[in-house]
């Protein structure tokens, strides 16, 4: 009988049996004596977008770069396609969006591309078909002849994007793609990247804004202070929150004060000051509110409306950390 060797890499694929794009155990990285991650773990598969959550200096973008290779951990594992990440030709696989645009003001977008993808070994025709290729992806082909030093902040974010996709990366990975976007080039943008994953790329994609998340995302990990402390779908994450409501009070004065007088009402879970407003998690919205407006007059500040929201992402990580995302 002829009885077939086994392959060469039976680790490799194992893991990629499991059907993890990515996989990232205990990762781990100091800077000097401050953790700036601290054991993170995650699995992004076909198809899926993974949204890290969290706000500045949460330890977003110093997860990507160890997932990308541009770091190296202290400890713990990067593999992509089960693959680890220290072996270069992985990398090829990965497509890094990063948070700071990097092109080339004084070349158009054609020319950037066509310089990134000779980077990534495209040439001749697959190069030129791929440059308009990622153009339509992108919606810039009519703008493809224009020096990039003529391009809105969005597009300039867009073709951004378009450099990430040259080389058919089987892991797109965005660093906050959406920051000092419009609202309508931060439409195209999600779009771009809900389609991307609905045909069948992992997307790994970091944000501060929650409503994003909410919007693009299939699985949702939120990061603060360097720990993942809470990690499912939305319905999931929101389920944590058990049965209980947000309400958020708009109002004037000294807004920690508020926070903290409305913390003492009894089945207030939580109560955080953000750009303006009180946001409270309670038990019961409509039994608390009396109480929580009498709380308020007592501390002095004037509530100008109430809302009781239906509880969301947000509201999961105010309930998880005491503060709001948005500090
Ligand atoms: N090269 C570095 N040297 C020293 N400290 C660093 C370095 N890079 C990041 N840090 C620190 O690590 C922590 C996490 O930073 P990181 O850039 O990963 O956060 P982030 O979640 O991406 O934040 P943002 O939303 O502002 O982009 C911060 O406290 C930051 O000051
Ligand atoms: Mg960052």
């Amino acid at each position: 009988m002829n009885v077939r060797a086994p392959p060469a890499d039976p680790e490799g694929l194992r893991a990629a049996a499991t059907g993890h794009v990515l996989s990232c155990t205990g990762l781990t990285k100091s800077f000097g004596r401050r953790r700036a991650v601290d054991l993170v773990g995650l699995h992004v598969d076909a198809g899926q977008i993974y949204g890290l959550l969290g706000p500045n200096g949460a330890g977003k973008t110093t997860t990507i770069k160890m997932v990308c290779g541009l770091l190296d951990p202290d400890e713990g594992t990067v593999a992509v396609a089960g693959r680890d990440i220290r072996d270069l030709a992985v990398r090829a696989l990965i497509g890094y969006v990063p948070q700071e645009v990097a092109l080339y003001p004084d070349l158009t977008a054609r020319e950037n591309l066509a310089f990134l993808g000779r980077l990534y070994r495209l040439r001749g025709r697959v190069l030129g078909e791929r440059v308009d290729e990622v153009l339509e992806v992108t919606g810039l082909s009519d703008r493809a002849r224009e020096r990039v030093e003529a391009f809105s902040g969005g597009m300039r974010r867009r073709l951004n994007i378009a450099a990430g996709l040259l080389h058919h990366p089987r892991l797109l990975v965005l660093d906050e793609p959406t920051v000092g976007v419009d609202p309508q080039s931060r439409h195209a943008i999600l779009e771009r990247v809900r389609s991307l994953g609905a045909g069948g790329m992992a997307v790994l994609y970091t944000t501060h804004y929650m409503e994003e998340a909410d919007r693009v995302c299939d699985r949702v990990g939120i990061l603060d202070h360097g720990r993942l402390i809470a990690e499912g779908t939305k319905r999931e994450l929101v389920a944590r929150l058990g049965e209980k409501d947000r309400i958020d009070l708009v109002a004037s004065g000294d807004m920690e004060a508020l926070a903290a007088a409305c913390r003492s009402v009894p089945d207030v879970a939580t109560a955080a000051a953000v750009d303006g407003r009180v946001n409270v998690v309670a038990g019961d919205g409509r039994r608390v509110l009396p109480a929580l407006l009498e709380a308020a007059e007592r501390s002095g500040a004037a509530v100008h409306s109430v809302e009781v929201v239906e509880a969301d992402l947000e509201s999961v990580f105010l309930h998880l950390t005491g503060t709001a995302l948005r500090e």
